[in-house]
């Protein structure tokens, strides 16, 4: 199973599925990583892992078909099976994920359908939810929508910042994703 990731900032959730596909603990082979933004620590990252980059800037297409094209055209050479949305900065087009159906996954830091959008550990936080949690779904065509593959509470402790609050959440993201692309590497 050839997988690929898409990531735009920091990359945590990238380097804990590298390495449990390094360990052997997922069967899938971490292809490239589809990268939009050059300054993107995520780079670096894949980088030290040696895993290809491929950088696609939306800025050089003159729309976004064209640019989800090129991306078409670099999964197909090199046959990606799955592609998992790792902190992805763009919303993928209908006809992209009609393309590849349940065949790409995406990483949220709250309870879906609870806490959707960009800022959904801090709206959780600030709206004094008694919890939240990390869900993994596949993609369709509705932002931070579809099938649940993984989901799992978090309980919003009395003594939680912001800050620790993220950090325990991240810390679940890590075993959340790698789990859920390993039950999916088992059955493609
Ligand atoms: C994660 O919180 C993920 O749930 C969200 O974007 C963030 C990416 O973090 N979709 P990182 O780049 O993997 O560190």
């Amino acid at each position: 199973m050839n997988l690929a990731i898409f990531a735009s900032g920091n990359g945590s959730n990238f380097s804990a599925i590298v390495k449990e596909v390094k360990q052997g603990k997922i069967k899938a082979k971490l292809v490239i990583l589809v990268c939009d933004k050059p300054e993107a620590f995520v780079i670096k990252r894949a980088l030290r892992h040696k895993v290809k980059v491929v950088l696609v800037k939306r800025e050089d297409f003159k729309n976004r078909a064209d640019f989800e094209t090129a991306i078409i055209q670099m999964l197909k050479a090199y046959k990606i099976d799955l592609i998992a949305l790792a902190g992805f900065m763009r919303i993928l087009s209908p006809a992209f994920v009609k393309l590849y159906r349940n065949r790409i996954m995406n990483i949220h830091p709250s309870l879906l359908p609870a806490f959707k959008g960009s800022h959904a550990i801090k709206d959780a936080f600030d709206c004094k939810a008694g919890s939240t949690g990390v869900t993994v779904h596949f993609v369709d065509q509705e932002v931070d929508h579809g099938p649940v593959i993984l989901q799992r509470k978090v309980k919003i402790e009395n003594r939680d910042t912001l800050a620790r609050l993220e950090k325990r959440i991240h810390t679940i993201e890590h075993k959340l994703y790698p789990e859920a692309i390993k039950l999916l590497a088992a059955t493609l």
